[in-house]
């Protein structure tokens, strides 16, 4: 598929980007790669002795806040494990932390907000955010991250459900009931605390692409709560609106929506306006790019907790997405969810090359000259026995 297919309709030129041949980019616009690339997120963090180390005492906030030290923390996975995309180290309630909101995050339990936002009085501590002066941290870390790393720098923001999940709850919750109470009582309110949120997202995810990012992901994780019907009436719109924005400040800048537990939001969120949709580990890789539509590149998905055990079972399943994902060009591997805490660095490592060994999907031997390729793929993985013939579906 062509470049143009990807755009906005009467979307501007996109300015060249010094990443546009890694095959992370060329993955995330459905172009033909070198070798499928591969990511986690999560993958800078405390699976790994050298952020332990590097990392030291105190809330992440903190840690966040020096450049010096986000610009090692963010090339440390890329350096251990040869990723082909690096996420910026930073998380997603700075925006609001920055302009003062009361936000800290508790280690091994997220963000914790001291007074939650509760009524219309609340909006008043949502303030636009200024990223010079509020966020100069992370423009400066992003600066130097932009000219030492050699991949892609993935900037991101949370997506509006999410990081109000956070400020309404008051912290991590399982049920989501004040947050949905919110939602449906004041219908007005929700409207303005979720533009809000997104004018934050979008003022400081311009921030990192002005800064060098070549990408962008949207974490709306927690948005699987919520029903198709609520998510395309409550949250869809915004995110819609973030996208567009961002696509006429920055013309085919790649950009990826993710979310857990979305299996029945895929086709919503492919409406979004993004490049990719990631996929979580519950939907087969295969229906997610029939739900996500063939316009679309999908990232995901192996399931983080199986990368917790042997190999063998981790190979197993890589390999199995691998096949699900298909010959067409558009595929980006990642874990469905972030890295556990737990797992052995050394198997992520494996990971990373069994995909740049065995991954096909879009390979320029494909897909060069643009011929349509009828590929039979017939793996045996383990106990399972897939046949898939991916000939005709994907991007192509
Ligand atoms: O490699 C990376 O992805 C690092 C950058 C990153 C962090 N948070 C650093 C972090 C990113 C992309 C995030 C995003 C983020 N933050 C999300 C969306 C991604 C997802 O997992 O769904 C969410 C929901 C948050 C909020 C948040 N911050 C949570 C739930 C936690 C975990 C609490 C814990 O300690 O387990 C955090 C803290 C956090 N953010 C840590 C890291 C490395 C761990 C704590 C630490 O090292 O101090």
């Amino acid at each position: 598929m062509s470049n143009a297919a990807l755009r906005a309709p009467g979307g501007a030129a996109q300015a060249p980007g010094r990443f546009d041949d890694s095959p992370f980019v060329r993955a995330c616009r459905g172009q033909s790669v070198s070798r499928v690339p591969v990511w986690f997120m999560r993958q800078a963090g405390r699976s790994l002795p050298e952020y332990r180390a590097a990392r030291g005492p105190g809330s992440i906030l903190d840690a966040i806040a020096q450049p010096d030290l986000v610009a090692e923390l963010t090339s440390q996975p890329v350096d251990r494990y040869g990723t082909d995309a690096a996420i910026f180290f930073s998380d997603i309630v700075v925006p609001a932390a920055a302009v003062g909101f009361g936000v800290d995050v508790a280690p091994g339990t997220g963000p914790v907000v001291s007074e939650p936002f509760r009524s219309a009085a609340d909006l008043a501590r949502l303030r636009p955010l200024e990223p010079e002066t509020d966020t100069p941290y992370v423009i400066e870390a992003v600066q130097l991250l932009s000219r030492s790393l050699s991949v892609p720098l993935i900037g991101f923001a949370g997506g509006p459900f999410t990081v109000a999940s956070y400020l309404v709850e008051g912290g991590p919750s399982k049920n989501f009931t004040k947050v949905k109470a919110l939602m449906h009582a004041d219908p007005a309110l929700w409207h303005d605390l979720v533009e809000r949120l997104t004018d934050m997202a979008l003022a400081s995810l311009r921030s990192q692409l002005d800064a060098g990012a070549s990408a962008i992901q949207v974490f709306d994780s927690w948005a699987g709560i919520l029903t198709p019907t609520h998510y395309a009436e409550l949250v869809l719109p915004a995110t819609r609106r973030l996208f567009a924005d961002l696509e006429s400040s920055h013309p085919g800048t790649p950009t990826i929506l993710f979310g857990v537990g979305t299996g029945e939001l895929l086709g919503l969120m492919a409406t979004a306006g993004t490049s990719a949709v990631g996929v979580d580990w519950r939907v087969p890789l295969d229906e997610a790019r029939l739900r996500v539509g063939p316009t679309k590149a999908v990232q995901g998905n192996l399931d983080p907790a199986l990368c917790l055990g042997s190999w063998e079972v981790a190979a197993a399943e890589t390999r199995e997405i691998l096949v699900r994902a298909g010959t067409a060009p558009g595929h980006i591997f990642n874990l469905g969810h972030g890295v556990l805490p737990e797992t052995d660095p050394g198997i992520l490592e494996q990971v990373v090359e069994l995909v740049h060994r065995e991954g096909h999907a879009g390979l320029d031997v494909n897909v060069g000259l643009g011929v349509d390729v009828d590929v039979e793929v017939d793996v045996d993985v383990g106990a399972t026995r897939i046949d898939v013939d991916d000939g005709a579906g994907g991007m192509e």
